[in-house]
């Protein structure tokens, strides 16, 4: 049997290139080697979590995140893109779940903690926010996933799914659940993408984003904008690489790594101005972005299309989490009726 990859994404907004680096770049390769089952999961129930009073801007972007998705090459033959809350087997998954996890284990994820102080929740923190530790491993335990590929801020979450599937089996005498893996991308700065300001991590609540569908001129103003050397006021001052975006990005994304340690050695002597590095950064993007620009603009403009994908993967998923959850619940002795 094939060995099963599961990731998604919270509908949210358009996917940037922090995600493409950090993840949907590795999703390609793993659907084009042929080696495993892949499931693509457009997190809608998650992102109600925070954003249960906005039903219309979830549904939107599940539909904005599937053209990203087909856009970067997940191609739906290869792969299955479906939709988390048209699974139920999900709530009775995370059901049964909640019953092994503690509040004070989910007060300690790191990756929820930050996003609570990030969101401001105060006192009106919804449940459903905090326990989505659980409900995420629901997704991925659900279809028995070896390899989870994610960014780095996700690792608590596999941690997570991790501890419920050992626990799951532990106590209940069986061996339903394997233990998920993660695959974080190979170059660590490509696994926490810092944003254009320079601020933690590149992400859509921060504003500090370059989406993959940004059209040319939103690229080019928003590669001019990014945060350099503020102490780099005149073209043969010296500056600094470290803390710089522009050197970091191309790091990340430039191919000519000879071209760019020549830059960076020029930028430090002093005679190399933020202009000119601006400019190759945007002409390295751009030569990225520019074909999955296009084929975004035929999907948006193809909704047909893309609604046929969701719809076939959805159904597909489906059927393998109601298969996983008929073993759970057996494994539970809640098979009055079988
Ligand atoms: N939490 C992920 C994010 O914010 C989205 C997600 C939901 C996910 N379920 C998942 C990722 C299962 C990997 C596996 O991007």
């Amino acid at each position: 049997m094939k060995k099963r990859i599961l990731t998604g994404d919270r509908p949210t907004g358009n996917l940037h290139i922090g995600h493409y680096i950090g993840s949907l770049k590795n999703r390609v390769e793993l659907q084009n080697s042929g080696e495993y089952e892949s499931y693509i999961m457009i997190a809608d129930a998650q992102a109600l979590t925070d954003n249960f009073n906005n039903p219309q801007k979830v549904k939107e972007n599940v539909f904005k995140v599937a053209c990203d998705y087909l856009s970067v090459g997940i191609d739906p033959q290869k792969s299955n893109i479906f939709i988390q809350s048209q699974i139920a087997e999900l709530a009775e998954f995370n059901f049964y779940f909640e019953n092994l996890v503690t509040v004070s284990r989910l007060q300690r994820n790191p990756t929820v903690k930050t996003e609570i102080r990030q969101k401001n929740f105060g006192s009106s923190l919804p449940v459903g926010f905090f326990c989505y530790p659980i409900s995420q491993s629901a997704d991925i335990l659900g279809i028995n996933a070896h390899l989870v590929p994610v960014g780095e801020d996700q690792l608590p979450m596999i941690e997570q799914a991790r501890e419920i599937a050992h626990d799951f089996n532990r106590i209940y005498n069986t061996n339903v659940f394997v233990q998920p893996e993660v695959l974080l991308p190979k170059d660590k700065f490509a696994r926490r993408l810092t944003g254009l300001d320079g601020n933690e991590k590149m992400s859509k609540s921060l504003n500090n984003c370059i989406y993959l569908c940004d059209d040319e001129k939103t690229l080019h103003d928003k590669v001019f904008s990014m945060y350099t050397d503020p102490n780099h006021i005149r073209v043969e001052d010296k500056g600094k690489v470290e803390g710089n975006m522009v050197f970091l990005y191309l790091d990340v994304f430039g191919n000519d790594k000879q071209k760019i340690e020549q830059m960076k050695q020029d930028y430090q002597k002093g005679g190399l101005g933020d202009v000119t590095c601006k400019k190759y950064l945007f002409e390295v993007l751009n030569q990225i972005l520019k074909p999955i620009r296009e084929k975004y603009e035929y999907y948006y403009s193809h909704p047909e299309i893309v609604w046929d994908a969701l719809k076939q993967g959805t159904q597909n998923a489906k059927k393998e989490y109601q298969k996983q959850c008929k073993i759970l619940k057996s494994a539970m002795k809640l098979d009055y009726f079988d």
